[in-house]
């Protein structure tokens, strides 16, 4: 197959993690006879620099022209105590998403059985957790009005949805628990939200469309406390944006380590592909960043971006070996030996 990647490395660790997924994604190609171009893109605070826009036209045109987009991290700290910022790394991302209509962010959550000790939790809370969150991406409060009033004392972000919104994030969810275990969870706060009254009314319309899947609606908060206390009771969870964000961080504690967790983003058109963790900017050029969550995000680009399920599977083989064998950075380390990004990448890429 030949394959047309936009390569996004983005800022602080972006580029190092996204260095190591390419040399795994390029032992794929070569062993199951696929061709990738890739096309590097200029995104984040590094696209500020360079250009002064987060999300420059090029770098839209290049990925709208893609077969999926291979993203790495975006933030930069000089940013993040400026409120008076007028661009700033984060808005490159959310203009991406609506400009590349990437409505849905599916984010799993599994454990490890060889990393299970290195979770904060209780390895018999955690063992066989195996949990997807579908998040709304291009809406809610994240794209709502804001502003400011009253000399700028009072400010305001409008929480906004439509029926359309919601349906089609839906959609997936109930698709995707259709090939999973037929529940589906649908988080709220229905009791206090009118945004949230519609999802749930939205959700409830279409469960005689989908009469084998099992559907529960619980409160967002509920939700966080259940997450963590027995996450294996969950299977599919749907919710909007803001919500989404909170309980995927804290969902990722349950793996034991940010650095292991991808994601994908889709929405009609083309996918985009990158780990849940950010740019961690103590790390960068240090060569000591966690490069799997960025791998197995190249996993399910293969597996959902392209439909090559056996090359996905051959990547997460692979991540299993290197944990299984002990070939891990150093926040997966017993105290033992400890690899660098690049080192990671490269066994990785020998053992494809
Ligand atoms: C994420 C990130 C982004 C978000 C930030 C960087 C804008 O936290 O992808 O979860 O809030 O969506
Ligand atoms: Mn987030």
């Amino acid at each position: 197959m030949k394959l047309k990647i936009a390569l996004l490395a983005g800022d602080g660790i972006g580029p190092e993690v996204i260095d190591q997924a390419v040399k795994v994604s390029n032992a794929v190609a070569e062993k199951f006879n696929h061709d990738i171009t890739w096309m590097p893109a200029l995104t984040g605070a590094a696209a500020i620099d360079a250009v002064g826009d987060p999300y420059p036209p090029e770098t839209h045109e290049i990925c709208a022209a893609s077969n999926a987009v291979l993203f790495g991290a975006i933030g930069d700290p000089k940013y993040d105590n400026d409120p008076s910022a007028k661009v700033r790394p984060e808005q490159g991302l959310l203009r991406m998403r609506k400009a590349l209509g990437l409505f849905a962010n599916v984010r799993p959550t599994f454990t490890f059985p060889s990393l299970i000790d290195k979770s904060p939790l209780k390895k018999e809370r955690i063992e066989g957790t195996d949990l997807v969150f579908l998040r709304e991406l291009t809406g809610g409060i994240y794209f709502g009005k804001k502003g400011r009033e009253d000399q700028g004392n009072t400010a305001y972000d409008h929480c906004v949805y439509s029926k359309d919104e919601v349906r089609r994030l839906a959609k997936k969810g109930f698709e995707m628990a259709m090939s999973r275990s037929k529940r589906l969870c649908c988080v709220d706060k229905a009791n206090v939200l009118e945004t949230s009254r519609l999802w749930r009314e939205t959700v409830q319309e279409m469960e005689k469309e989908y009469p084998e899947v099992a559907v529960s609606y619980e409160f967002v908060d509920a939700v966080a406390m259940r997450l963590v206390q027995w996450p294996s009771d969950y299977d599919v969870l749907i919710t909007e944006n803001l919500f989404g964000d909170i309980l995927t961080d804290e969902a990722s504690v349950i793996s034991g380590s940010m650095g292991l967790m991808p994601s994908a983003s889709v929405g009609s058109k083309v996918s985009l592909f990158e780990p849940i963790h950010g740019s961690y900017p103590q790390a960068a050029g240090k060569n000591i960043a966690n490069p799997l969550a960025t791998v197995l995000s190249a996993a399910m680009m293969f597996e959902t971006g392209f439909g090559l399920k056996e090359e996905g599977q051959a990547i997460r083989d692979v991540v299993n070996k290197s944990l299984a064998e002990g070939v891990v950075t150093e926040d997966l380390s017993d105290g033992g030996k400890t690899y660098s990004t690049s080192e990671v990448g490269d066994w990785l890429a020998r053992n494809i």
